[in-house]
């Protein structure tokens, strides 16, 4: 009974495992146009105590790439445009290049992409008639190491390479970047190499705040924007914008490239002018994306689309140049303090009490009792996925929370999902008296219904650290079990 119970708990984690850890991935910028910064050392430091598994730089430092030795973080490389002429020029620069600059702190430090330019439709320079030869000679480079089937090759961009972004389904790249992204999507497509694209609605907020709400920009928005050509729903301007990206794909017939967000974020200081940009908006926003993302939800033209996404960015960098808010990007302070609680306690259990974004504190569960009948448990199930309004999806068969296959913790889940979606009151609790409030992580002494507080975490208040400790336990769970 026992080595059953441990198969099915093993089995239901390695769903979780398939869905959180091998789907969807959220990542942080580490950009370092500062000079108040802790060094690589301290600052991977800082990676490891929160979990964070995959990390974006803006260049191959060497002291940033043996920081990173054998901490098993993911780590996106990159070829700066001021790199890009002789990159392009010379297949002889791309090749000692890699060989002096990343072969030697490979595999050590785990580079699973290089990005080849930087949002070259921003450059004022001729970056984008070089980047793709550039690509070509990194590829060709990393081909002679035997290393192009694990690092993959792509370039960043920002939404300017569209001319048009709405309605989504009329999304269009700008001709006038023709002569370069014919190639470059060639070479994306050829290489199974995801196209990278800089995402920021804060900027949309910003620059017409009487068109974009601030509800729709933060994903909290309870109203929709239909595309009137296709009929889909838009309840936030995030996937709206990778919606446009992806029609403007289609519209060129590259239909099997993948989108990645190479960045995105909100700044939580800014110039008097952007009243957007406040620690509440910003917490909101990386909050919300961060769920959204994991949850696998896709888009509304790509549903249950996987989507990797970057958070922009590690820390506050006070030499850039531009407005307030161009510093204040960071979710920490130079200090490794952090901005704005995103809950880096290391505990892995939910604990909102320092929430500022107006949730109630989820500090709480609500579980079936064990003493209640086969009867009123399935008859309050019931009630709670139909009624009710839970979405109890996940405790259909083959389902992730199927398994424990009882009526107990279905009923928990069910019991949990409504008593957190309707704000955590006791009166939300009773079921006939057969809900029971706890205050502790009911997966921590009931293991059985550990894909409560698993499923939990992703459908409401889930925090950056929370979402890697998920990858973290099921990988224990697996191997210990
Ligand atoms: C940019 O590069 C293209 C292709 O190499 C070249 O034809 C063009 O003259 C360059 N333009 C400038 C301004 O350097
Ligand atoms: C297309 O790109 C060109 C060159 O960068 C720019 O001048 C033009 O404004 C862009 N068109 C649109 C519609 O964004
Ligand atoms: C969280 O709340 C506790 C207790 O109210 C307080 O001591 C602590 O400073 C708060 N932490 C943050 C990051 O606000
Ligand atoms: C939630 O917060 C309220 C007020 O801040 C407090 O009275 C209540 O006890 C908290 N609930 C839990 C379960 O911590
Ligand atoms: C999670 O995904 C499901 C569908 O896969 C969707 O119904 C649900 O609303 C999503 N939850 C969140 C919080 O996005």
């Amino acid at each position: 009974m026992a080595s059953a119970f441990k198969l099915l708990f093993a089995v239901s984690l390695f769903t979780l495992l398939l869905r959180f850890c091998s789907g969807s991935i959220v990542g942080v910028c580490y950009g370092r146009n500062a000079d108040d910064l802790p060094t690589p050392d301290k600052v991977v430091e800082l990676i490891k105590l929160h979990n964070i598994k995959y990390v974006r730089i803006y260049d191959s430092n060497i002291q940033v790439l043996k920081a990173f030795a054998n901490t098993g973080v993911e780590l996106m490389v990159a070829v700066p445009n001021s790199d890009l002429l002789a990159f392009s020029q010379f297949q002889s620069n791309a090749d000692s290049w890699l060989k002096n600059s990343i072969l030697p702190y490979y595999p050590a430090a785990k580079i699973t992409y290089i990005t080849v330019g930087l949002e070259v439709t921003e450059s004022p320079d001729n970056a984008s008639a070089l980047v793709v030869p550039a690509m070509h000679n990194v590829l060709a480079a990393l081909k002679k190491a035997g290393l192009h089937k694990r690092i993959k090759v792509s370039s960043t961009h920002s939404l300017g390479v569209l001319s048009r972004s709405f309605p989504p389904s009329a999304g269009a790249f700008n001709s006038s970047h023709a002569s370069f992204l014919k190639p470059m999507l060639e070479f994306l497509a050829e290489n199974q190499s995801p196209f990278m694209i800089d995402l920021y609605p804060y900027y949309a907020y910003r620059d017409s705040p009487k068109k974009v709400s601030l509800d729709y920009a933060l994903f909290e928005s309870s109203s929709e924007v239909i595309d009137p050509n296709t009929g889909l729903l838009y309840t936030n301007m995030f996937d709206a914008q990778i919606d446009a990206l992806y029609f403007a794909l289609m519209a060129l017939n590259f239909k099997t490239i993948k989108v990645m967000v190479t960045e995105t974020g909100w700044p939580s200081k800014g110039s008097p002018k952007e009243k957007g940009a406040t620690p509440d908006n910003a917490q909101t926003y990386n909050t919300n994306l961060i769920r959204h993302v994991l949850n696998d939800t896709g888009t509304p033209a790509k549903p249950g689309e996987e989507l990797d996404v970057y958070i922009f960015s590690l820390f506050n960098e006070n030499r850039k140049p531009g407005l307030e808010s161009e510093r204040n990007w960071g979710l920490f302070y130079p200090d490794k303090t952090s901005i704005y609680n995103l809950d880096f306690t290391g505990k892995g259990v939910l604990d909102m009490t320092n929430s500022t974004d107006g949730s109630k504190n989820g500090t709480t569960w609500c579980i079936a009792s064990s003493k209640a009948s086969e009867a009123d448990l399935q008859n309050a199930i019931d009630w709670a996925c139909g009624p009710g309004n839970v979405d109890c999806s996940a405790i259909q068969p083959s389902q992730p929370c199927f398994e424990p296959d009882n009526l107990v913790s279905h009923a928990s889940f069910a019991f949990n999902s409504y008593y957190q979606q309707n704000g955590a009151s006791d009166v939300a609790c009773s079921f006939g008296g057969k809900g029971v409030k706890v205050d502790k992580d009911p997966s921590k002494s009931i293991p059985i219904i550990s894909c409560l507080s698993e499923l939990f975490l992703t459908m409401f208040r889930l925090t950056m650290q929370q979402a890697y400790s998920i990858c973290l336990k099921s990988d224990h769970n697996l191997l210990t079990s």
